[in-house]
C-alpha cells in the first residue's frame, strides 16, 4: 500500500516518509515494547486495556512515556481514521530512541522514544473457523525471563512458532519445566472435568487482553475461571484446549501433537465461551469512541 498512512513520532505521514535511524536502540538491541489492538467497526477494541499494558511494559524496561494515554488514544483513532480502516489491525512500536555510539548502557540524557504505528486489514473472528479449530505443537519455551512484558524482543517466540509451522502445526505452545505457559503468541484456556484454568500470572505469561476480556464474560456468566499452574500432564485429561489473542480473538486448539481434542457435542464450553466473547466484542465496539 504505497498511500498507507502511518504514525511516526505525534505525526500522521505517507509511510514512505519515515526513516528511522540504524543507530535506533529498538533495531540494535530489541530495546523496544509493542502492542497489537483490534479495530472492529473503525473502532479499537479495549483501547484503554491495551494503553495501559503499554504503560506497563514501558515501566518495566523504563522507556519514558511518549505521551498521556489520553494522547496515545487521540493518535491511534487518528490514524485509524487516516487510513479508512473498518477491520484490522493496529500495531504499535515505542523503542528507547536514538542513540550514538552503540552501548549496552542505558543513555543519560534519555532520548526521545521513537513512536510508530501502521494498521492492516484483518478479517474479524468468525465463530465457525474458530471452532474448527487450528493444530498446535508443544515447543520449549526459550524465551528471557519477563514475558510479562510485552517486548519486540521476540526471536524466541519466532523460533518457536517456526517449529511449529516445520510440524504442520499453527502455533506453538511452550512449555518449561514441565508447565505450560502460553502460545508463541497467544494465551491458553483448558476445560478439565468440565472446569475452564488458564496459567497464573507471572513472569512467563503475557496478561493477554483478550483472555482478561474471556474471563470476565465468562465470569459475569457464572462461568468460574481459575488462573493457576498448568501442568504438561494436564493435557491428557483435559476435553478442551483454547487460545485467545488479539489477532485470532477465542479459537479451539483441535489437535495437539496428534492428540485429538474433538469438538464436544453442542460446542461445549468453548461455543458458551466465544458467543459471550462475541456478545461482549459487540457490546463493547457499540459503545467505544
Ligand atoms: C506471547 C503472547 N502471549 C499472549 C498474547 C495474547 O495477548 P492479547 O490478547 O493481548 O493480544 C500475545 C499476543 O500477541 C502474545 O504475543
Amino acid at each position: 500500500m504505497t498511500d498507507e498512512i502511518v504514525l511516526w513520532g505525534e505525526r500522521l505521514v505517507a509511510a514512505g516518509e519515515v526513516r528511522i535511524s540504524p543507530w535506533d536502540r529498538g533495531f540494535l538491541f530489541a530495546d523496544s515494547v509493542y502492542e497489537v489492538i483490534p479495530v472492529y467497526d473503525a473502532k479499537a477494541f479495549l483501547l484503554e486495556a491495551h494503553l495501559a499494558r503499554l504503560e506497563r511494559s514501558l515501566a518495566g524496561v523504563a522507556i519514558a512515556r511518549p505521551w498521556s494515554r489520553e494522547r496515545g488514544g487521540e493518535l491511534l483513532r487518528a490514524l485509524v481514521r487516516a487510513n479508512g480502516l473498518r477491520d484490522g489491525l493496529l500495531y504499535l512500536q515505542i523503542t528507547r530512541g536514538e542513540v550514538r555510539p552503540r552501548d549496552h548502557r542505558l543513555p543519560e540524557p534519555a532520548p526521545a522514544p521513537t513512536v510508530f504505528a501502521a494498521t492492516s486489514p484483518h478479517p474479524p473472528p468468525e465463530r465457525e473457523e474458530a471452532a474448527r479449530g487450528i493444530t498446535a505443537a508443544l515447543v520449549p519455551d526459550e524465551r528471557w525471563g519477563r514475558c510479562d512484558l510485552k517486548t519486540t524482543a521476540l526471536l524466541a517466540n519466532v523460533l518457536a512458532r517456526e517449529e511449529a509451522r516445520r510440524r504442520g502445526a499453527a502455533e506453538a505452545l511452550l512449555v518449561r519445566d514441565g508447565v505450560l505457559t502460553e502460545g508463541s503468541s497467544s494465551n491458553i484456556f483448558l476445560v478439565r472435568a468440565g472446569r475452564v484454568f488458564t496459567p497464573a500470572d507471572g513472569p512467563h505469561v503475557l496478561p493477554g487482553v483478550t483472555r482478561d476480556f474471556v474471563v470476565a464474560r465468562l465470569e459475569e456468566a457464572d462461568i468460574a475461571v481459575e488462573r493457576r499452574t498448568l501442568p504438561l500432564s494436564w493435557i491428557a485429561g483435559s476435553e478442551e484446549l483454547w487460545i485467545s489473542s488479539s489477532g485470532r480473538g477465542l479459537v479451539r486448539v483441535a489437535d495437539l501433537d496428534g492428540r485429538a481434542f474433538p469438538e464436544p457435542p453442542g460446542g461445549g464450553l468453548f461455543a458458551r465461551a466465544w458467543d459471550l466473547f462475541e456478545a461482549g466484542r459487540r457490546a463493547e465496539i457499540a459503545r467505544s469512541p
